[in-house]
Order: C-alpha cells, then structure tokens, then sequence
C-alpha cells in the first residue's frame, strides 16, 4: 500500500523494502520476544548485503547486512523493516554500527513502538548526517509483527482465536465430541499458526473433554528460519481452570515445554466485579499460590481423596476449599506445571488481566484453542484481534455446538461485526480469517 506521506515513491525503494520484509519473515518462528526484522544494503542499485534477525541475543538485521556489505556499505543506503535500535540491549545499537559503517541513507518501515527506542534511533541518525526516510511498506511491516507491537503500545499481547468448524458453524457434537472435524491439511495448518505464537490458551472444558496436547509437532525442517539443524520451540501452554480441576495426569502437563494453569484464588471465588469486597489489587494481580510445606503438604495421592485434616491441626486454619485448592495445586506442581492466580472476570477469572500478566512475561502472540465458552467470553471482552475459523465442508446438525457462546446478543444492532481479511481453502476446508470492527 502506498503512504502518501512517504516523499519519494521510486520503485527500487519499494522492491528493496519488500525484500527487507520478507527477510524479516524468515524470523517468524524463532525472534520472539523480539520483533521479526530485516535489512537490505544497496549501493548504486546493487544488493550489497542483506540480514534477518533470527533469535533474541543474536546480532540483529542492520549489523549481519552491514557485514555481509564490508566497505561497499559507505555511501551506501539501507532499508530496514523496522527503525534501528539505539539502546544497548543484549546487542550493541545497530545506530551507531550504519553510522560507523558509513551508510548514508536509512529507509525504514515503520518507527519502533518500543518505548526505549520510539522515533529516537531515527534522531540519532540524521545527528550523524544520515538522510532518512519512514513509511515505505508500513502496513506490510506492522503485520509482521503484531503481537510486539501491540505489547509494547497497550501492554497486551496479540490474540488470535482459532476454530474449527462444519459448514453449518458447529465447532463439537452435543456429546462434546470434535475430534477431528477438519482435513490432516487444515491440522497441519494450524501447527504453524501454534509455531508462531508464543503462547496457546485454551479452556479446561476443552481440556477435560479432549485432552489436547497443543504442542507443535512440525519438524525443525517444516519452519523456515529454524531450519533442519534448529529446535523447534514449543510454545507456552496456558489453561484458564478457575478451580483447578485440570487432572494432573492431563497429557499436555507430561509434554516438552511449560504450562501455566491459571486459576480463581479459592479466597476470591465468588466475588464478581461490582461486588463492593475490594479485590487482591497489589501489583502483580497474579501471585502463585503457596506451596504448602511440612504437615501441610498433601501426599501424592489425588487432592479429592487427600485433603489436610483441619480438626486435628491447631496451627492449620485452613478452610476447606482453600485446602482443597492447595492440595490440587500442588499435585499439578509437582507435574513441572506453574500456577497462577487471578482475580475473577465475567464467566470465570479476569481473562484481560491474565492477558497482561503473559505481556509481562514478554509474550507476543497468544492463540486461543478453545470451546464456545472461552472464545465467546474472550470475544466479548474486546480481547480478541482476530479469528482463524476453519470450516469442513460437511454438516454436523443444529444440535452440535456453535462456535461462540455470546449471551446478549439479542437483537441485529447487537452483532459482533468482523470483517474478513482473508480466505482460501486448505485441503477440503476452508480457512477465513477475520478481525472484530469497531
Ligand atoms: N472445534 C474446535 O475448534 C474446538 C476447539 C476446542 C474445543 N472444542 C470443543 O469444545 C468443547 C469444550 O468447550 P467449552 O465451551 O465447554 O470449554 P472451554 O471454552 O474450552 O472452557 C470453558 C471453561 O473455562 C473456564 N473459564 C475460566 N474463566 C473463564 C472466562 N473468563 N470465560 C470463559 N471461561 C472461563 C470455565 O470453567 P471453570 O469455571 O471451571 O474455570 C469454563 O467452563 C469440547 O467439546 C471440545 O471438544 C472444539
């Protein structure tokens, strides 16, 4: 798309940004938390040098290009997916390495919304004589990176909810049975979208009726960017469980990788908002719960048939559901698994908080992989940035279940409106992306 605010439209900027660009996609599954970026070193018309940023604490594009250029990167100029950094952080501000280097031109895409960094690598530049240019390709730039940019600007990760689907819009059987729906290829499709997140949140009704592994099961040679000698990352595994009845046997919890359950505290259950009770508000929100020690801790025996005896401890003043709590949940930590908890929201916990807690932890992208209840409850809370629905061409009857579970909506002006982004077909299915309006 062109910017009518970028000053010069001459074709070689645009082909040489759109190379940046797709450089800094070779970075789709591996930069995170970082941003995906690229650079491409021109000089009299020629390609002198390019680079991508492959992983956090390796070099980053601008200085891999310059490298690759050598002296050819004097008077040279440089097309960048992303503004230069001129913060020290694991790697020295690639500002001063175009300075060093000589380059006299800088082209990039769009400012780095980084507060440490936002518009003042830019600065820095034209101090050193630099000529430079922002704007080429910018909506192409910031769909590359969509879950740093928006925790950096609101403090929140980027929230896509996928689905998959009969053409009749039913995501389970009234038994609750889904699996599967759609074709090995639609399945296969969604390992790469897992890929590129950097965590997968789903529900404990989706846990408890299909045990999912939600892992990503491509090969290192699948993803481009990892390649056939890499590791493939397997994301952060949350489950939104208020009252942790996820089974500590639950498949997810013996896989590679972490997970986080994240849970009601058993003292806040019951409060919803508006309730004049004044909510746990310290900062952090999220506090694990305490392990219990010494006589408290439960065996390793399930927490329903294992619960501290209250009545005979007098320095135990446990009540039970809290006791209940704690045993469950050190059952689930002793499987590796962390536990959070958080304050409540509507349909359960506060799920915009819990958003906010995995921002901190610096992650970028969350998919949703989950039923009606939490990919409705997480829709109505303005939370979600775009859904991924894969539609089977095959019927599964209006007593099935739908795909989000959204009470209110009563009548036409109530509609969630989306609009559609993208659809093809993969395999038999097809595959819409849309994002919410408004
Ligand atoms: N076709 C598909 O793509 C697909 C994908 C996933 C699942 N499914 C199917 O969907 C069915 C399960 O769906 P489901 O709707 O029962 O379960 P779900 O949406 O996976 O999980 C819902 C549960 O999450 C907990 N929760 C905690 N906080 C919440 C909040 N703020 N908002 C909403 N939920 C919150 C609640 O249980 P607590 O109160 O106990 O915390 C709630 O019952 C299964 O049949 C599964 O096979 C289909």
């Amino acid at each position: 798309m062109i910017n009518p605010a970028f000053p010069s439209d001459r074709i070689a900027d645009r082909v040489h940004m759109a190379r940046a660009i797709r450089l800094a996609a070779q970075g789709l599954y591996t930069t995170e938390p970082n941003p995906r970026v690229g650079c491409v070193i021109v000089k009299a018309g020629l390609v002198v040098g390019e680079g991508w940023h492959r992983r956090a604490g390796s070099p980053h594009a601008e200085p891999l290009a310059l490298a690759a250029a050598g002296d050819a990167a004097r008077g040279a100029t440089a097309y960048v997916s992303l503004e230069p950094c001129c913060h020290h952080g694991r790697t020295p501000p690639c500002t001063e390495a175009l300075l060093a280097a000589g380059v006299a031109r800088v082209v990039v895409a769009m400012t780095d919304p980084n507060p440490l960094v936002a518009g003042s690598g830019l600065d820095r530049l034209r101090a050193g004589g630099v000529a430079v240019e922002q704007g080429l390709l910018e909506t192409e730039a910031r769909r590359l990176n969509p879950g740093f940019i928006k925790r950096m600007e609101r403090g929140l990760p980027h929230v896509r909810v996928k689905l998959a689907a009969s053409l009749d819009g039913r995501t389970a059987m009234a038994s609750g049975e889904s699996q599967w729906i759609t074709s090995a290829a639609a399945r296969r499709d969604v390992q790469f979208l897992r890929a590129r997140s950097s965590a997968i949140l789903t529900g404990v009704g989706t846990l408890l009726a299909d045990d999912p592994s939600l892992n990503v099961r491509l090969s290192p040679a699948d993803l481009p960017g990892v390649g056939p000698d890499g590791t493939v990352r397997q994301p952060l595994r949350v489950v939104v469980d208020s009252h942790l009845r996820t089974p500590p046997t639950a498949r997810l919890l013996s896989l590679p990788g972490q997970t986080l359950i994240a849970c009601l505290d058993p003292e806040a259950d019951g409060l919803r908002p508006g309730n004049p009770e004044p909510l746990p508000t310290t900062e952090p929100h999220l506090t694990p719960i305490p392990a219990p020690s010494g006589d408290q801790a439960p065996d390793r025996a399930p927490a329903h048939a294992q619960e501290p005896d209250l009545d005979d401890d007098p320095h135990i003043r446990l009540d039970p559901k809290r006791a209940a709590h704690l045993a469950a949940a050190t059952h689930l930590e002793a499987t590796g698994a962390g536990i959070l908890r958080v304050p409540p929201g509507p349909g359960g916990l506060d799920l915009e908080t819990l958003l906010r807690y995995l921002a901190r932890m610096e992650i970028n992208e969350v998919l949703i992989e989950a039923g009606a209840t939490l990919a409705g409850s997480a829709l109505q809370a303005g939370l979600v940035d775009e859904l991924v629905l894969y539609l089977a061409p095959h019927l599964m009857g209006d007593a099935g279940r739908g795909l989000f579970h959204l009470p209110g909506l009563d009548r036409m002006h109530d509609r969630l409106a989306l609009e559609i982004q993208d659809l093809r077909q993969i395999g038999p299915d097809l595959r819409l992306t849309a994002v919410p309006r408004g």
